[in-house]
This record gives C-alpha cells, structure tokens and sequence, in this order.
C-alpha cells in the first residue's frame, strides 16, 4: 500500500515538471514578460492539493496515472489563475503568495489580469486536447469543470465573497460561499476521473459527497489558519479575513465552532468514502491532510 507521503514524493514532482515544461513558451518577443508573470506564482512552492487529488482519485480506477497528468496540471492553472485574480487590489488587496511577492506587486496590475486570464484559456487548450478516453467522457469532464470555475463555482463564490464583506447584512450562507469558491474544484478533482473511466452512477455519487465535504472542509481550515497560523509558515497574509470583514467559519461560529464543524466534514467525507469499499484507498489521506495542515 502506498502511503500518501509516498504517494506525493512520486507524484508532486512529476506535476511541477510538467507544469514548468507547459509554460516553458520561450518566445524571443516581450511576450515573454507575460510568461514570467505565469510562470512566477504557478511554479512557486505550493501545496499542489488538486493536481495530487486529481492523481489520487485516478489511481481508484486506474495503476496509471501519467495519463492524467495533463488534467492534473491544467486544475492547478485554473487554481493558480483564481489566487491571482484573488490577490488583485480589487479583491482581497494581498501582497504575499505562495511565500513570494503577490504576480501584480511584481509585474503590475495589467500584466498580472492577463496571466491569469492566459493561465485559464490555456488550461482548457490541455483539457481539449486529445486523451485516451471516450470523447463523450471527456465532454463531459470540460462541462463539469467549466461549471465549477464559472458562476456556480469560483467566480460565483468570489462574487458572494465580495459584496458579503461590504454588506451590513447577511446575503447568503457562508456555507454556499465557501461551496462555490472553493467546493466545486474539490468536487471536480474527485469526481473527474471518475468521469473519464465512465464510472457508475453510484460512485460517481459518492464523490461528490466526498468532494462536498472535502472541499468545504479545506476551506474551513484556511479559515482556521487565518486566524491561528504566522504569514511566514502559510506563505501569505496571516489575519487577512478580520482584516477585511470577510464572512468566514471564523466570523459565524468562532474559532471552537469552526474547528468541530471541521472535525464533522471529515468525519462525513470519510463516511461517504467508506461506502466505497475500497478500504486504505489514498483519498482518506487526503481528508486528513486538510483538516490537519499548518499552511
Ligand atoms: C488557497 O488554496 C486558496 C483556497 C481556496 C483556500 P491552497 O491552500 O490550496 O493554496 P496553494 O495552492 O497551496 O498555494
Ligand atoms: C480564495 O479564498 C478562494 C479562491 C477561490 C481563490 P481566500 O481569499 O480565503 O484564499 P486565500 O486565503 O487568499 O488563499
Ligand atoms: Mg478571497
Ligand atoms: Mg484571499
Ligand atoms: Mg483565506
């Protein structure tokens, strides 16, 4: 059995490197300031939770899982893309990502929207290109995370997430935020090999209960660690959410509530996946990993 340390010891640098070999464009114009840009917050040193979670979920259905690389790398450009749009002025105002200066402190504001945006359109090019799977799999694998960047995913939350914090009153359930910025992703990165392989409609079920409570969970814990965690160790603003009146876990139910409510995702996520019946599988892993990470 491979353990998920061993597991990320394999698999982290196989997606680095591919994500380094990608935005390798190498253009001998001026272009090449916007592939810095990219290549300056998507090559810096991260967790890489969905790609893993991406490669993880695959070996459910699969011993391979080179062939899904490609899909793994481009849910990391979409993430990446969404931290650096999260980062602008206009939205959460940082100046630290990923223990490095914010893309925009560095390239500026301009540069910076078009990196991201590039980080998005490409991500799709990789995902529409051509995979050994059948088409309609595939299909439905572009509709699925296109549905979870979109309104009723990251773009969506990061609305609710904005106008939350300018208003005096509680427009939606910090639940569905949380559901929408970050969720949908998770859900996707769990249930896409399922997708790809054409799983059953039972498992593909479970997943997303999984990835439902996995995601959520992974957010409640950026809240927690806002609050508990230094800048140094999490390698962006500590504090940021007081800060700027963000609606969090920690706003709604205080920091004892928000680590039960923590404690009961997992405990969900890991009863969803216990149906499975594939005992040991990694994804337990991964549920521990995000309820008890330190950045
Ligand atoms: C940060 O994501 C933003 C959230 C959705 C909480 P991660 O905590 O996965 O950040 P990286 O990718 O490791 O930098
Ligand atoms: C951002 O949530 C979620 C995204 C979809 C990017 P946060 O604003 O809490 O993420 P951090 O704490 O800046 O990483
Ligand atoms: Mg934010
Ligand atoms: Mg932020
Ligand atoms: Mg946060």
């Amino acid at each position: 059995m491979t353990t998920l340390t061993e597991f990320i010891s394999t698999t982290k640098p196989q997606i680095m490197a591919q994500l380094d070999a990608l935005t390798g464009f190498n253009l001998s114009d001026h272009r090449n300031h916007l592939a810095n840009a990219i290549r300056h917050t998507l090559l810096a040193p991260s967790k890489c939770f969905r790609g893993l979670l991406v490669c993880a979920t695959q070996t459910l259905f699969s011993d391979d899982t080179t062939t899904i690389l490609p899909v793994a790398c481009a849910i990391e450009m979409l993430h990446t893309g969404s931290l650096i749009y999260d980062d602008l002025p206009c939205m959460d105002n940082d100046t630290l990502r990923r223990g490095k200066a914010c893309c925009h402190c560095v390239f500026g504001e301009d540069i910076t929207i078009l990196a991201a945006y590039t980080l998005q359109c490409y991500a799709y090019e990789i995902l529409n290109q051509p995979m050994a799977v059948e088409p309609k799999n595939q299909l439905a694998m572009m509709h699925f995370i296109s549905q979870a960047c979109g309104i009723h995913g990251i773009a969506g939350g990061q609305t609710l997430d904005l106008i939350q914090a300018r208003s005096p009153e509680k427009i939606s359930p910090v639940e569905t935020i949380h559901n929408l910025k970050t969720g949908a992703t998770i859900v996707a990165c769990v249930c896409i090999p399922a997708i790809l392989h054409g799983a059953d409609a039972q498992t593909r079920t479970t997943l997303n209960h999984v990835g439902n409570h996995l995601g959520l969970l992974f957010q409640i814990v950026d809240d927690i660690l806002d609050v508990t965690a230094e800048s140094e160790t999490l390698g962006k603003t500590a504090n940021k959410d007081t800060e700027q009146n963000k609606f969090t876990y920690i706003s709604e139910l205080g920091l004892d509530g928000a680590k039960t409510e923590a404690l009961r995702q997992a405990q969900s996520a890991k009863d969803h996946l216990d149906t499975l019946n594939q005992p040991n599988n990694l994804l337990y892993g991964f549920i521990d990993w995000a309820q008890t990470r330190i950045h």
